[in-house]
């Protein structure tokens, strides 16, 4: 037991990269925070790092990373490309790279398989979908700037359309989905690995108010480890085969969520987590101009 690393563990990607099993989310982590939470985390030990050019705080990631010390090489650090930028999927890695202060980085995915018109976000361009977005981001391979090119919030139906399409040369590396107890997408998670694209699960605590910190299966497993609940739906996630983003903009959070060496869940604790019956989603489509999710991962 006390010899298990899970702060060391790894996945391996199909292009043979290695993306840690945790990193730190930022969503919603706002100004004056992100900067010193990315710096705490990184000196905690982390070494993965999770920001979207949406998310409007990259600079301030960017910021955070020197800060910490740690050598850039050290850190794996993703980036998003927005729904606005699907026409401009050159310029929207050089805005990245620019707000980050970093030349390259590990993994560029495309945030939402939904493009918007910059000019009115409420409507998605009619002659431009994720296919002609993915071609763009194919090109980004060998520029030096990206390391991997994925894709977040792709259900079956849409990545099937992807993968079958002639121009798709490149399998994404990477689909980030949310995956928590209350919304596992098991479908989806065994599609995903059928095509050799690693799951990475976004906010594996559910979120804000989340109603997985009051869920009894989850306090009682907690109780029984000694461990707080965010730790349990952590090690939930690894043992079940994809990396986690855990958000926080508080210290003392940030520490207890990287200590998930030295002990692990059975196998009974996971099938318990497992049978959580209770369901929820933080990020649906109703905001987006165009239907995404198909509930085809379920
Ligand atoms: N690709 C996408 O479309 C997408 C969508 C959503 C999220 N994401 C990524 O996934 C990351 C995580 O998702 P998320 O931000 O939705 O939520 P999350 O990580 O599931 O939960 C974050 C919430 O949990 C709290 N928290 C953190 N550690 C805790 C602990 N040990 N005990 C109790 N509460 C704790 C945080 O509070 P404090 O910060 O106040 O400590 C925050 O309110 C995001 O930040 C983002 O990087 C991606």
């Amino acid at each position: 037991m006390a010899d298990i690393k899970n702060t060391a563990k790894t996945f391996k990607l199909n292009t043979g990269d290695q993306i840690p099993a945790i990193g730190l989310g930022t969503w919603q982590s706002k100004p004056g925070e992100v900067g010193k939470a990315v710096e705490a985390a990184l000196r905690a030990g982390y070494r993965h790092i999770d920001t979207a050019f949406g998310y409007g705080n990259e600079k301030e990631v960017g910021q955070g990373i020197r800060a910490s010390g740690v050598p850039r090489e050290e850190i794996w650090l993703t980036t998003k490309l927005d729904n606005p930028w699907h026409k401009r999927v050159a310029e929207g890695i050089d805005s990245s790279l620019k707000n980050l202060g970093t030349s390259y980085v590990d993994l560029y995915l495309v945030h939402w398989p939904c493009s918007t018109n910059p000019d009115d976000n409420s409507k998605a361009y009619s002659d431009w979908d994720f296919v002609d977005t993915w071609r763009e981001m194919q090109k980004l391979v060998g520029t030096g700037k990206v390391k991997n090119i994925g894709v977040s919030n792709f259900g079956i139906k849409n990545l099937e359309r992807l993968l079958n399409d002639p121009s798709c040369k490149i399998v994404p590396a990477v689909n980030q989905i949310e995956l928590h107890p209350s919304n596992p997408s098991p479908k989806l998670v065994a599609y995903n690995k059928s095509k050799g694209i690693h799951s990475s699960g976004y906010s594996p605590l559910g979120s804000s108010d989340s109603p997985l910190n009051t869920n009894e299966t989850i306090l009682s497993i907690a109780k029984e480890k000694g461990r707080a609940p965010a730790q349990v739906l952590l090690l939930w996630g690894v043992q079940k085969g994809w990396s986690v983003l855990p958000k926080s903009v508080t210290e003392s959070r940030i520490k207890a969520n990287w200590q998930l060496d030295g002990w692990s869940l059975s196998d009974e604790d996971v099938a318990k987590i497992d049978a959580i019956e209770d369901r929820f989603k933080v990020c649906g489509d109703s905001w987006l101009p165009i239907k995404v999710f198909f509930g085809d991962d379920e």
